[in-house]
């Protein structure tokens, strides 16, 4: 039986040389095996005369050339970094296929296929939960500051997401340790571009430190962003799977938070937010450090903006918030809607529109067939602005000096996002977006043109609609700002 050794558990080209080469040969599925050099289990004998061992470059690549489906290298680049031992053989079977059945990737009902693509779900899927539950902990080695941190990814995505975590952290020194392997990344100096990203050996969760401040960080990021009264504990589950629980400093709170979310939703209720989170934002502070901002920063894509408004100074407004709180949304929406400033709760979460506003913003969107996981969702300025009341922070709108210094932000989302129509909500959110003082009721619901050439339109602002006491009246200025989404949702 002709064996290839691959190099490594996820040695794509070693696995597309030995494959193409035993297709050409005529090698049945059945008839070849495909081996990790120096896996567990397999000794000498497997090498020995009467198993002829082939290495994929042993052919001339001359020889082995003939195309397949890129459908087929996509899927299969993922399929590889899967952790079930077949994964080689089923890439092979459906590259044998392939000869006969050119079109086979389309038949989805296919049980190869249907396990192909299953397998690259899972794959995808574990890169995405590495994202969001890779926790770094500081520790000082002899350069200095370093983070580091210990995962253990569901299937072999440490490098495939890696480049996500250089992005987002390019001027920070991070390693990610995890059982196959780990990755290191070095920030350019300064005055100079690049960085270095290298791979290292698997690890121990003992070669990680086990906590240290940034612990804090995320529970109390973890606890202000936990939002009991949309608690719903299978869809917590399925977004925080129970096996990255334990290298999670937050997820000590879960069962203590689950349980009193009943009372907190009452106190929540009844009594909003009373203090910036401190903590949280001397952490986010310390984050955008290294990337201080210049006035005159023009940012490259949205995730430089983010960092450009947290570390914004443009007017004073961010010395009494928690945190900047930028737009979210895909980063080519068609549709961005502008609200006014974060509120008390979005202030503490970090995301535009998630407190009361929002769930009236929501519920309306919904209504218009408006599906806000495809709308871009800002505000004009993006900290809030606020006075203490008591035990309470109370709203206060901002003033023309803020909004226009946070135009520079607005305008550069529009940019980056480039929508085809923009929602001012209410006055300020218009102001922002047009420059210049609107009286919203009377230009309301007008197709407006905006100097890019897309259009802008100006309705009320939802939290309008949660101080008219009167039911009736309250129900019928919900009806028109429901009227005023379904127009816009037409124009999209
Ligand atoms: N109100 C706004 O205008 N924006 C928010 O993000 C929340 C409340």
């Amino acid at each position: 039986m002709p064996i290839a050794e691959l190099a490594h558990e996820t040695d794509f080209d070693g696995w597309r040389k030995a494959a193409r080469a035993f297709r050409l040969a005529g090698a049945e599925p059945a008839a070849v095996r495909f081996v990790v050099a120096g896996s567990a289990g397999e000794t000498g004998s497997l090498f020995d005369s009467a198993h002829p061992r082939f290495r994929g470059d042993e052919r001339k690549e001359k020889e082995i050339q003939f195309t397949v489906a890129k459908a087929f290298v996509d899927v299969a680049q993922e399929v590889i970094l899967h952790r079930s031992t077949d994964r080689f053989d089923l890439l092979y079977r459906l590259l044998w296929r392939l000869r006969d059945e050119p079109d086979l990737m389309k038949v989805v009902s296919d049980r190869d296929v249907a396990d192909a693509m299953e397998r690259a779900k899972n794959v995808s899927r574990a890169s995405h939960k590495m994202k969001a539950f890779v926790r770094f902990r500081a520790i000082q080695d002899e350069a200095g500051e370093t983070y580091v941190a210990w995962f253990e990814p569901a299937h072999r995505v440490l490098e495939k997401t890696s480049g996500f975590f250089v992005r987002r952290f390019t001027t920070m020194r991070w390693s990610i340790l995890t059982p196959d392997g780990s990755c290191f990344w070095g920030p350019a100096s300064a005055g100079t571009s690049g960085g270095e990203l290298s791979f290292g050996p698997p690890a121990n969760a003992a070669d990680a430190p086990q906590d240290d401040e940034i612990e804090e960080f995320w529970k109390t990021y973890y606890a202000s962003t936990f939002n009991p009264a949309r608690l719903k504990v299978r869809t917590m589950q399925g977004e925080m799977p129970k096996r990255y629980w334990k290298n999670l400093p937050e997820a000590s709170l879960i069962a203590e938070l689950v349980a009193a979310s009943h009372a907190r939703t009452e106190v929540m209720v009844a009594s909003p937010h009373t203090e910036p989170n401190a903590r949280l934002a001397k952490a986010i502070a310390r984050s955008v450090r290294d990337g201080s901002y210049e006035e005159g920063f023009v940012a490259s894509d949205l995730e430089a903006l983010r960092h450009g408004v947290q570390a914004c100074r443009r007017c004073p407004l961010y010395s009494d918030a928690t945190q900047g709180v930028c737009g979210e949304g895909p980063k080519k929406a068609r549709l961005m809607i502008v609200g006014e400033q974060p509120g008390d709760q979005e202030d503490l979460v970090g995301r535009p529109f998630a407190g009361p506003a929002g769930e009236v913003l929501d519920a309306a969107l919904e209504e218009a067939g408006i599906d806000r996981a495809e709308v871009y969702v800002t505000n004009a300025v993006k900290h809030f602005k606020h006075e203490p009341r008591g035990k309470r922070r109370l709203h206060r709108t901002p003033a023309t000096s803020e909004v226009s210094a946070c135009r520079w932000w607005l305008d550069q989302e529009r940019r980056l996002v480039r929508p085809k129509v923009t929602l001012a909500l209410g006055g300020t959110a218009a102001l922002g977006l047009l420059g210049r003082p609107v009286a919203v009721t009377r230009e309301r619901g007008q197709r407006l043109s905006l100097s890019d050439g897309s259009t802008a339109m100006i309705t009320v602002h939802p939290a309008y609609l949660l101080r008219i006491p009167d039911a009736e009246a309250r129900g019928r200025e919900r009806a028109l700002f429901v009227r005023d989404l379904k127009a816009v949702r037409d124009l999209l």
